[in-house]
């Protein structure tokens, strides 16, 4: 039925409209996600130029453009409207990295749900999430948008967010069509630094970077966006083998593929050719809508005619964005998504903000709690420190295109609505950082942050003095939001200097000092880990953060996040992740002997290992026990750990299980994950977790990026994170 509309609407369609539903354009205004703005857009809608709109959002603006296609255009086409909705629409959650560390892909579903709900309300049909890249490297900014360094925990969060968005009926008017970015590999970029080259072995690919993507394609999801690096090579957006050989003709994808902002004009800068020459190489590529740069709408009639492209190239990608619009239902009812009221009855609502402190609470990790300092008691003095304690206006994230930040509850307000008995004495202790030239750029962006006009002494000297006051210290410490994110990436990844002054003037007190981290990556946080007893990594919480830091501070929540990136102790470990190689040459552990792989100033090992977070009670685990440790061909084993709740708290573990794969044909990690379970355990209770095996638990990617599995010896790993684990072995023939 879709293909016959489709091509009967075609077969009216002259070359320009054709071209003119590839061309994407955004007004820019306060949702500028880019460097250019789209131009005379009215008139280019009127004359069947533009496909579809981001960045306008609203039923009642967005319905203004909408009429424009529908009744003064040529054949009445409606546009796509889509936004970068990417955790969260308006009520926001935290950023996706924070998210992650839940490990709860029914929670993270549900807040993809929210925000479809809310978006469509808003008059979207049309998110650019999941961000699913692997990244190793926190200098990364945009790290802080993906789901850390794992691929199996990250395909499967893919998937949870892909079925979240989009449901089971795209014509739902309460689903949203997903788009997976930024394919390919794209947190890979050269350290660290947004934009950059990346160049990665076709191993390495298959293995840790392609499968989050691959996950939300199996998982149905409607579009793709082509990522700004190159790859081999050649930029992503004109890489014929990235978009047709492997997506479209080894994946099956059938969807959409559309370019980041101004993606392929960028391939002029990466050396491709002038304009004409990027956008043919692009759509022969196999991209089918060109976002913002209109390098299409400019110059695919002319490469036509110099027989560079082929008329069949441009109805493919045609039929591809018309696709989308019938599968949204924008043929049968172009205003479905306009409804006035109900951005009123489905935005912000109780139920959306009760959603949104249960995701910040689960988010959280506790990374130390010495002599269990936490959780505090709704008693007493607490002296609140540093310029993200009182502050609404870093609370949602970077990334919060259509969040408004007077929604968002300060960690003050928090506990005050949590601890209403406790008496607060403010501070702020500190601006973000004194460097000039970043707290321009920040104001450049958003403007976001709040200077004080006062010196660093004596801002510090008033927060010394209020903390001598107090029973105890909560420092509420970090980046502003716009630090992580896009073009944010950062070469010393530790809390900004004024900050740490402060901080170790507030330890030097000798009152106990609770370190609230927020920031939009892992932070190198080692002089914090010697020297101050409590430290939970809030991230950026969204909506309800203060709310939810006051619920676990006060105990109402026992924080149960585990990291899904390695916190590094210094910037020169990156890239350091949990599932690197073993080298010919391991450190062995004695740190004379030399020739080993290792470094003369700082240890292997990373501050905190993926997978890592505490309770405020304790887990011990069992032993592994395996069904069988002599298995063949395909049957299946179990392997069973009992986990024992031996702490005070009732609280909820996340039981990880890894692979080791020590002889194969090709090096293997040293420990990949491969499954993991929530248990909820009351103090002394215990549960056996059990896994089913199989040997597709067993595979990788070969040297003829075969997926298979090698018969031999294989190592179990299971643990409360990727280096404390119990470990059985067992042997697996063919
Ligand atoms: O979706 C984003 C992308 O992640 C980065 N560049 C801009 C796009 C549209 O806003």
């Amino acid at each position: 039925k879709m293909d016959a509309y489709v091509t009967k609407l075609m077969k009216k369609m002259t070359l320009e409209e054709k071209i003119g539903q590839l061309n994407l354009v955004t007004p820019g205004g306060a949702t500028l996600t880019g460097a250019v703005v789209s131009e005379g857009v009215d008139a280019k809608i009127r004359n069947g130029a533009v496909g579809g709109i981001f960045g306008i959002y609203g039923p009642a603006d967005v319905r203004k453009a909408q009429e424009i296609a529908v009744k003064n255009s040529r054949l009445h086409i409606p546009l796509l409207f889509g936004l970068d909705v990417i955790h969260g629409h308006k009520t926001i959650v935290p950023i996706p990295l924070g998210l992650s560390c839940s490990w709860d892909t029914t929670l993270i579903e549900r807040t993809a749900r929210m925000a479809a709900t809310e978006a469509t309300a808003d008059g979207l049909q049309w998110a650019f999430s999941p961000m699913v890249d692997i990244s190793r490297d926190p200098r990364w900014g945009r790290i802080s948008e993906g789901s850390g360094e794992d691929p199996f925990l990250g395909s499967k969060i893919a998937k949870a967010m892909v079925r979240g968005y989009q449901g089971t009926d795209l014509t739902n008017d309460h689903t949203l069509m997903a788009c997976v970015k930024h394919f390919a590999l794209y947190g890979a970029a050269e350290a660290g630094r947004d934009y950059n080259t990346v160049d990665m072995s076709r191993i390495k690919m298959y293995q840790y970077y392609l499968p989050p993507y691959k996950a939300a394609i199996d998982a149905g999801v409607g579009s793709i966006m082509s990522s700004f690096n190159e790859i081999d090579g050649v930029p992503a957006t004109a890489n014929q083998w990235l978009l047709t050989d492997l997506l479209r003709d080894q994946w099956g994808f059938d969807g959409l593929v559309v370019t980041d902002y101004t993606g392929i004009n960028e391939m002029i800068a990466h050396g491709l050719g002038d304009l004409q020459e990027v956008s043919a190489r692009a759509l022969a590529a196999g991209v089918d809508m060109d976002m913002v740069g209109e390098g299409f709408l400019t110059t695919l009639q002319q490469s036509l005619k110099e027989g560079k492209i082929t008329e069949q190239q441009i109805d493919a990608a045609c039929r591809k964005v018309l696709e989308m619009k019938y599968k949204l239902g924008l043929f049968d009812d172009p205003y479905r998504y306009f409804d006035t009221k109900r951005p009123g009855r489905e935005i912000l609502t109780a139920e959306h903000r009760a959603l949104a402190r249960e995701a910040a609470a689960h988010s959280m990790v506790l990374l130390k709690n010495e002599d269990q300092l936490l959780p505090l008691k709704k008693s007493g003095t607490v002296a609140l420190i540093g310029p993200l304690a009182s502050d609404q206006k870093n609370m949602l994230g970077t990334w919060n295109i259509a969040g408004d930040w007077k929604e968002a509850v300060s960690i003050e307000q928090g506990i005050k609505d949590v601890a209403g008995d406790v008496t607060i004495r403010y501070a702020k202790g500190a601006n973000i950082t004194s460097d000039t030239m970043l707290l321009k750029r920040l104001a450049a962006f958003r403007d976001l942050v709040d200077v004080d006009p006062r010196s660093a002494e004596e801002m510090r000297r008033e927060a010394v003095a209020t903390a001598r006051q107090a029973d105890v210290v909560v420092a509420v410490l970090g980046e502003a939001q716009e630090m992580s994110g896009e073009a944010a990436s950062r070469s010393e990844i530790g809390i900004p200097e004024v900050q740490r002054e402060l901080l170790r003037e507030l330890v030097a007190t000798g009152k106990p000092v609770v370190l609230v981290v927020m920031s939009g990556r892992p932070l190198t946080l080692t002089w914090e880990d010697e020297h101050v007893p409590a430290i939970v990594e809030a991230w950026f919480g969204g909506t309800e953060v203060g709310h939810a830091v006051a619920d676990v501070l006060f105990g109402d929540y026992n924080p149960s996040g585990k990291l899904t990136a390695t916190f590094p102790r210094n910037v020169g470990q990156i890239p350091i992740y949990y599932n690197h190689k073993n080298t010919g040459r391991p450190f062995g552990g004695d740190p004379l002997t030399k020739f080993q792989s290792r470094y003369l100033d700082v240890s292997n090992e990373p501050l905190y290992p993926f997978g890592y977070g505490l309770s405020y009670t304790t887990f011990e685990y069992g032993d592994v026990k395996l069904s069988n440790t002599n298995p063949s061909g395909t049957t299946s084993v179990t392997a069973t750990v009992t986990v024992r709740n031996t702490g005070k708290y009732a609280g909820e573990e996340t039981v990880q299980l890894y692979l080791s794969d020590p002889v194969a044909s090709v090096t293997r990690a040293v420990k990949e994950l491969i499954g993991f379970q929530k248990v909820q355990l009351q103090p002394g209770q215990s549960k056996e977790v059990t896994f089913t095996l199989t040997p597709e638990h067993l595979k990788f990617y070969n040297s003829d990026l075969a997926y298979v599995w090698e018969p031999g010896a294989f190592g179990i790993h299971i643990g409360g994170n990727s280096r404390d684990v119990k470990s059985a072995t067992l042997n697996w023939s063919k």
